[in-house]
């Protein structure tokens, strides 16, 4: 068994973070998003792993990730030169997959479901397709799948006018070599991608047998902001220990689970968790509330700060109004000259969002 991570792809909802680095490397309590992927596939006892990456953040990837030696993995990048999608990333990625069933994870999701209960079912019903399905408010929004009572699938449909069902197609899937077959017969959809929806449904028309699974736990998809930061909430909340390496003087307080990073300095400030905070970072007269990821090299100065996700190198100094729900992506600088500004004076990139609430 192999697993195949798609960390490509053009990450329009996460615009402008992806204008300059891949969506998959977010950190969600400052690990990249990918990583919890691939210790998830590990866990369930699959370590030969391929990663489909794009020109555009393939190196960045490459870099952080490594050969999978922290893992406990080996782990090959598999180059796909356009996001021409997922049933694309699955035909290039032949040459990797050969022969062997593999599972194929979208590398910007996350659940909190064990992958083995699945990949054992999968192996002793002989499945060419095991989805995962969860319900959804929206299926409007998603792949959805017909079910029938026994969990067979009987219909797929992407972003459907009409759903069939009220349950959506989660980013895993296991798959055996039939599905190359399936990819080879279908054509790109109407948006131009190879859709690994039509793949499902070409093994379905052709009686090849495909079932489906509803996840019981959680599922996020952090390719948008709320989804990210929720991410961060659930991660938070189940994961952060108490570790302090960094050093708080005598006038600052850490309250409940915070971690905090080699090399940075708490002055005057009160940080309440769940919170992590990375490594020389300085922080200064701020409050630091619950549900709190702070990235490496960050500077907060006269902060009050909370359910937000800072990367590196981040300076916010002298806002006075509680900053919440926010993203702040790495090296922005957010600054006021006063306590009271009398105007506020703007430089933003492409597709950020400011709402002054
Ligand atoms: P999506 O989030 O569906 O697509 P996207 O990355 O283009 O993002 P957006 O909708 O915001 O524009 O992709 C799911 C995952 O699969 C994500 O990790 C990117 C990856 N992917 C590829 O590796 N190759 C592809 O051709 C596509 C479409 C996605």
């Amino acid at each position: 068994m192999k697993a195949l991570i798609l960390s490509g792809g053009k990450g329009t909802r996460l615009r402008p973070l992806t204008y300059t680095g891949a969506k998959q490397l977010v950190p969600v309590a400052n690990k990249p998003i990918l990583w919890y992927g691939i210790e998830g596939i590990v866990a369930a006892g699959i370590t030969d792993i391929g990663i489909v990456i794009s020109p555009e953040t393939g190196e960045e990837v490459k870099n952080l990730t490594g050969n999978g030696d922290r893992f406990g993995a080996s782990i090959t990048y598999i180059l796909q030169e356009e996001p021409a999608g997922l049933a694309h990333a699955v035909k290039i990625a032949q040459p990797f997959l050969g022969d062997s069933p593999f599972i194929m994870y979208l590398g910007d999701n996350l659940i909190q479901n064990d992958l083995t209960p699945f990949l054992h079912d999968f192996k002793t019903h002989h499945l060419d397709a095991l989805i995962l399905l969860r319900p959804v408010e929206n299926p409007t929004a998603f792949g959805v799948a017909k079910v029938d009572e026994s969990g067979r699938v009987l219909q797929l449909v992407e972003k459907p006018q009409v759903p069939p069902s009220n349950l959506a197609l989660v980013g895993i899937y296991y798959f055996s070599p039939n599905v190359h077959e399936a990819i080879a017969q279908i054509q790109p959809s109407a948006r131009g991608e190879l859709e690994i929806t039509d793949a499902i449904q070409n093994l379905i028309d052709r009686a090849q047998p495909v079932e489906s699974r509803i996840l019981d736990g959680w599922w996020l998809d952090t390719g948008k902001k709320d989804d990210l930061l929720s991410a961060n909430q659930i991660i938070l909340d189940s994961d952060v220990r108490t570790e302090i390496y960094g050093a708080l003087d005598e006038s600052s307080q850490a309250i409940g689970r915070v971690k905090i990073g080699r090399g940075t300095t708490v002055k005057n400030s009160s940080i309440r968790g769940p919170v992590v905070i990375g490594e020389n970072c300085h922080l200064e007269n701020c409050f630091i509330g619950p549900y709190s990821s702070i990235a490496d090299n960050v500077r907060l100065i006269d902060v009050d700060l909370e359910h937000s996700v800072i990367l590196q190198e981040a300076k916010i100094e002298g806002i006075h109004q509680r900053i919440v729900d926010s993203l702040i992506g790495r090296r922005a600088h957010l600054g006021a000259a006063r306590p009271r500004p009398k105007a506020l004076r703007f430089m933003v990139g492409d597709d950020c969002q400011i709402e002054l609430a």
